[in-house]
C-alpha cells in the first residue's frame, strides 16, 4: 500500500499543480481579451446610438431619449469623428475628472494585458475612463466613449473567478484520471512483481512461485520477464546446489568406508612381507604403494568434504620446529638422497598463524615440491626462507623441480581441477590456498618454470 501512496499520490498532486500552472499562464491573456471584447461591444453600441441621434432631422433628440440611448450603450457620453470633424453626438452629464484614456485601435496584445492589470488592481470607486475605438463598418472613422470603470472591473473579476473555478475542476478531473491510470497500469503490476519477489524469496525452491509474465505494458512485461528469468536461474542453481550437496555427502560416505576397507587390506598386505614367495616379493611394494595412494585419496577427499573448516586460532608460533615436523611428514628430510631441504629460517623466528593450518599448508607445498623433484628423476633442492613484508611475514618456498604442468597452472587453486599427477586429487593446493585465506593471509604462486617453482605464503602479523 505504501507504493500506491507513493507513485499515484504524488502524481495526483503533481497533475493538479501542473494543470493550475498552465491555466494561470492563460488566465491573464484571456482576462485581457475579455476586457477588450467588453469595451469593443460598448463602442459598437455607442456608434448605433450616435447614428440614431444624427439621423434626427436637425441632429437633436429629446433629452429623455438621449438618456436612454446612453444607458443602453453603457456609456456616459459619446463623441464621433466624421470627415475629420469631431462631433459630440451624445453629451451626458459633465465629467469632472478622467482617470485614463485607452485607445483600442492600435493597442498591442501586451498593451491590452497591461491595461487589464491596471484595470483590475488600479481603479477606485467612481473612476471614469475614456476609450477610443472604431467599429470598422465605415460609418465613423472613430468612436470615443466615456464610462465608469467599476462595472468593467466587476465583470472582469467575475469572469476571472469563473475561469479559476473551471481550471480547478479540470485539474481535479485530469488528476483523478492520471491517478486511476497509474494505479491500474503501473502500480498494480508493480505490486504484482514485488509480491512475486517476496513469495519467491520465502520459498525459492517452489517452482510454482516463478512469476508468469502477464502484463501487456512493455516495460512492466519486460520487468516481469527479467524477474521470471532470474527466478528460474536461482531455482535451477538451488536445485543444482542441493544435488551437489547430496552427491558430496555420498562421496564422503564412500570415501570414508573405502578408506576403512583399504586400511584393513593394508594391514593384510603388511603381513605378506613375511612371505618367501618371489612373486609376492616382487609385487608387494607396488601393491603397498597403490594402497597408500588410495588411502591418501580417500583421506583428502574426506578432508575437503568437511562442510566447514574450523575457524583458525591465530597465535604466535615458532617456525623452525614446525618446519622440521613438516619436512619429516613430507619425506623431504636431509637424509633423503634426491631431495635436499635448505631451510634458512632463524632459530627464534616467530609467525602468527593457526599451527594446524600452517602445518597443512606447508605440508601440501613441500610434498608437492618433493613429488615434482622425484618425478623428474634428478636430484633437487627445496629452499625455505622468511621475509618481512608490509604488516605481513612472507614464507617463501622455492624448489628446483621441473615446474608445474600446464593443466595445474591453468587450474591453480581449483579443487579437483588442477591435479596433473597420477594418484593425485588436485586438492592439495586448493586446500592450502583456502586455509591461508581463512587465517587472513594468502597463498601465491610467484613463478614456475623449467628451473623450478616458487610459492609464497603471506601471513598477517
Ligand atoms: N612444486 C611443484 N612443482 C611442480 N608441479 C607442481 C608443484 N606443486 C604442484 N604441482 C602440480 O600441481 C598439481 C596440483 O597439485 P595439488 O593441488 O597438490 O594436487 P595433487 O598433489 O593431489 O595432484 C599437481 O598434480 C602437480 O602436477
Ligand atoms: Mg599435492
Amino acid at each position: 500500500m505504501r507504493v500506491m501512496a507513493g507513485i499515484s499520490g504524488r502524481l495526483l498532486v503533481l497533475t493538479v499543480v501542473v494543470v493550475m500552472l498552465v491555466e494561470v499562464s492563460i488566465f491573464v491573456p484571456s482576462v485581457a481579451r475579455f476586457r477588450m471584447d467588453y469595451l469593443q461591444e460598448r463602442i459598437v453600441r455607442a456608434e448605433i446610438a450616435a447614428m440614431t441621434v444624427m439621423a434626427a432631422p436637425d441632429g437633436h433628440v429629446a433629452r429623455d431619449l438621449q438618456t436612454r440611448l446612453l444607458r443602453n450603450s453603457g456609456t456616459l457620453n459619446v463623441a464621433v469623428r466624421e470627415a475629420g470633424v469631431r462631433i459630440l453626438a451624445l453629451p451626458g452629464e459633465p465629467i469632472e475628472s478622467m482617470a485614463m484614456t485607452f485607445d483600442l485601435r492600435d493597442a498591442t496584445a501586451l498593451d491590452l494585458i497591461r491595461d487589464a492589470i491596471d484595470c483590475l488592481f488600479g481603479e477606485k470607486e467612481g473612476t471614469v475612463i475614456r476609450v477610443i475605438g472604431e467599429t470598422g463598418n465605415g460609418v465613423f472613422s472613430q468612436v470615443e466613449i466615456t464610462l465608469y470603470a467599476q462595472p468593467l472591473r466587476a465583470a472582469m473579476m467575475d469572469y476571472g473567478i469563473r475561469i479559476l473555478q473551471l481550471s480547478l475542476i479540470i485539474s481535479l478531473i485530469t488528476a483523478a484520471c492520471v491517478f486511476l491510470v497509474v494505479r491500474r497500469f503501473v502500480v498494480a503490476p508493480l505490486l504484482g512483481v514485488i509480491g512475486s519477489m517476496q513469495a519467491f524469496q520465502a520459498n525459492p525452491e517452489d517452482p510454482a512461485r516463478v512469476i508468469t509474465p502477464a502484463s501487456r505494458l512493455g516495460e512492466v512485461a519486460e520487468a516481469e520477464r527479467a524477474l521470471a528469468a532470474m527466478q528460474r536461474d536461482v531455482h535451477m542453481a538451488l536445485r543444482a546446489r542441493a544435488r551437489l550437496a547430496s552427491l558430496g555427502e555420498a562421496v564422503a560416505k564412500v570415501s570414508h568406508d573405502l578408506r576403512n576397507i583399504l586400511a584393513s587390506v593394508q594391514l593384510m598386505a603388511d603381513r605378506l612381507e613375511m612371505s618367501n614367495d618371489p612373486l609376492v616379493a616382487r609385487v608387494l611394494p607396488k601393491l603397498i604403494g597403490s594402497l597408500d595412494r588410495a588411502i591418501a585419496l580417500c583421506q583428502t577427499t574426506l578432508d575437503f568434504g568437511r562442510p566447514e573448516e574450523r575457524a583458525p586460532e591465530l597465535r604466535r608460533i615458532e617456525l623452525a620446529p614446525l618446519i622440521d615436523e613438516v619436512a619429516e611428514a613430507a619425506g623431504v628430510t636431509a637424509s633423503d638422497g634426491t631431495v635436499r631441504l635448505v631451510a634458512s629460517i632463524p632459530p627464534d623466528a616467530v609467525v602468527k598463524a593457526d599451527p594446524k593450518h600452517l602445518y597443512r599448508v606447508l605440508l601440501n607445498l613441500m610434498r608437492n615440491a618433493g613429488e615434482a623433484i622425484r618425478a623428474s628423476g634428478l636430484p633437487g633442492e627445496i629452499a625455505l626462507s622468511l621475509h618481512p613484508g608490509e604488516g605481513t611475514s612472507i614464507l617463501r618456498l622455492r624448489d628446483t623441480g621441473p615446474g608445474m604442468p600446464r593443466k595445474a597452472r591453468e587450474n591453480l587453486f581449483r579443487a579437483f581441477h588442477g591435479g596433473a599427477r597420477q594418484g593425485g586429487t588436485g586438492l592439495g593446493l586448493a586446500i592450502a590456498a583456502e586455509l591461508a585465506r581463512a587465517g587472513g593471509g594468502r597463498l601465491e604462486l610467484v613463478e614456475t618454470g623449467e628451473t623450478g617453482t616458487c610459492f609464497e605464503i603471506h601471513l598477517p602479523d
